[in-house]
């Protein structure tokens, strides 16, 4: 559906995330959010983002989107 955001706040500009979220792109659907939504949606990516590094990467994902974790 989209990308793992586990440290999406850390490995991008804050700014970038927000504007994903904002707006979408042409993947992703703009989802119409209220600023004081998407600042509670960057309050709670930074706060999963804190809580370790993913393991997730272009290496494991498999060609369905799956995700495989070894
Ligand atoms: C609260 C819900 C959501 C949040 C917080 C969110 C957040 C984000 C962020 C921050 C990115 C940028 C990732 C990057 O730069 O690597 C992203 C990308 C993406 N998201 Fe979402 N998203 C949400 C819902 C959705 C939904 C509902 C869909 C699809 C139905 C979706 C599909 C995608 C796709 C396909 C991308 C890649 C976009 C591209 O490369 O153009 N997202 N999302």
């Amino acid at each position: 559906m989209g990308p793992d955001l586990t440290n999406i706040i850390s490995s991008k500009a804050e700014n970038n995330a927000r504007t994903f979220i904002k707006y979408g792109t042409g993947k992703m659907p703009n989802l119409h959010l209220n600023d004081e939504e998407v600042d509670n949606l960057v309050a709670y990516l930074s706060w999963i983002d804190k809580t370790g590094k993913s393991e997730v990467n272009d290496s494991n994902i498999h060609w369905t989107g799956s995700y495989i974790i070894k």
